[in-house]
């Protein structure tokens, strides 16, 4: 059976959809903040309400999809692609105890001191890439930010909270593409998955020769606290486990936070207005209020559960659309609006409830340290031509983005 929510999602994961998937969210608004679907595209029902979305993230009867759900839902043969043994054993993709234990490990070390402390460091990133910018400038005029600026200076940043050498980047690239590739809603070839799976081959044996050589030598990175913390007996994670974690959190911090930067930066050079509240924290949550980087996540639930008046089928996944939820006329008046001068502003970006994103305060101290920056070394920066989509309907942001001075 087709619904009208199936026919709006056959838009939204078109073309049309991708160039501007706030008209469908809004026709998904007039149909309720919970829409049931047909099942046929996989999915039982979509969440576009800020209030339902908020709640059903919260509500402890939905579960992240997992090994559980997989079992059921994935065929028996996941547990052979390294890709997908990789990320149900991590704590995206679990619940109760796993995501509990993982949790709490990350929480000892991953503080928020920790991220105030790294924030110097942010800064000085930001200027060396502010230097390669304007060399960049000198020599043809002009630059594309996404490759020069927003893609580098995220994951320049996890690298250094992790201990992972800066000239080894331009290895994990390709490498964090081919699983990337993998994780968008269309596109799940055979091939597709093979070549992520070789990726995270390699990513994990990467990361178990640096989790041995931190335990020979410690250093004061994160990945010297995390294996501390495992020695000490104080959590059961074993080496295994720890790499899942370390390859979902690299690639988890900087695929986002590169359309953090690059979808605040188009607001800045579209709108010049909002110049003087760049490095606001009212001007970063607008952004990710107005563009979110991560558009849905999903959740599943054991028994038929009630959300918003609807009742979701059990065992079957629903859409949670965070980039509509922040785009709710009950929540936000005229959401279709960027406004930095926003009150009570609380997206749902980095989702909420007990998987509510661990490098929130990260990703917002990198924003808030770059735009200001940006602005004052490059006053006159400009689109140099119109910026290129990312082909992703998961992660919503830019793939290029020329700018000249
Ligand atoms: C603008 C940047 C970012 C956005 C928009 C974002 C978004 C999200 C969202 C929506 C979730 C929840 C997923 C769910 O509920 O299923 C999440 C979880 C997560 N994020 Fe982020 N994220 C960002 C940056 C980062 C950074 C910088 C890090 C690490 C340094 C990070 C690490 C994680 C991890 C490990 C989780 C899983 C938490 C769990 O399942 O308990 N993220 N993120």
């Amino acid at each position: 059976m087709t619904t009208a929510a199936d026919q709006v999602l056959k838009g939204l994961f078109s073309e049309a959809g991708l160039d501007d998937p706030y008209r469908y969210y809004a026709e998904l608004h007039k149909l309720g903040p919970v829409s049931l679907l047909g099942g046929d595209g996989g999915y039982a029902a979509v969440v576009t309400g800020y209030q339902a979305a908020d709640e059903l993230l919260r509500d402890p009867r939905f579960h992240v999809a997992d090994d559980v759900f997989s079992d059921d839902h994935g065929g028996p043969g996941w547990r052979e692609h390294p890709l997908l043994a990789v990320l149900n054993n991590s704590m995206m993709y679990s619940n109760g105890p796993r995501h509990l234990t993982a949790r709490r490990l990350f929480h000892q070390v991953f503080t928020p001191r920790r991220v105030t402390e790294l924030e110097p460091a942010v800064g000085q990133l930001v200027d060396g890439l502010m230097d390669q910018l304007a060399e960049r400038f000198d020599r043809d005029g002009e630059a594309d930010f996404m490759t020069e600026f927003a893609y580098p200076l995220p994951s320049s940043v996890v690298a250094a909270l992790l201990g992972i050498p800066q000239d080894d980047l331009a290895w994990f690239r390709p490498r964090v593409e081919r699983i990337n590739d993998f994780l968008d809603v269309v596109g799940k070839t055979d091939e597709v998955l093979a070549a992520a799976d070789q990726a995270t081959r390699e990513l994990s044996d990467y990361y178990q020769d640096l989790i041995v050589a931190r335990r020979k030598t410690p250093s004061d990175d994160l990945i010297s606290q995390l294996v501390a913390a495992i020695d000490a007996g104080l959590h059961e994670v074993s080496d295994y486990d720890l790499i899942c974690n370390l390859l979902v959190l690299f690639n988890a911090s900087f695929v986002t936070t590169i359309h953090l930067i690059g979808n605040g930066m188009w607001q800045l050079l579209d709108q010049p207005g909002f110049s003087a509240a760049a490095g606001s924290p009212a001007f970063v949550e607008e952004v990710l209020r107005y563009e979110a980087p991560v558009q849905f996540v999903a959740r599943w639930s054991e028994e038929d559960a009630e959300i918003a008046g609807t009742v979701l089928p059990a065992k079957e996944i629903v859409l949670v659309m965070l980039g509509a939820a922040n785009r709710d006329s009950l929540r936000y008046p005229s959401p279709d609006l960027f406004d930095a001068g926003r009150t009570d502003v609380k997206p749902l970006s980095f989702g909420a409830g007990p998987h509510y994103c661990l490098g929130a305060a990260l990703a917002r101290a990198e924003a808030r340290i770059a735009f200001p920056r940006l602005l004052e070394r490059f006053p006159s920066l400009r689109a140099a031509r119109p910026p290129v989509r990312n082909p992703q309907q998961f992660l919503r942001g830019y793939k290029s983005m020329p700018v000249a001075t």
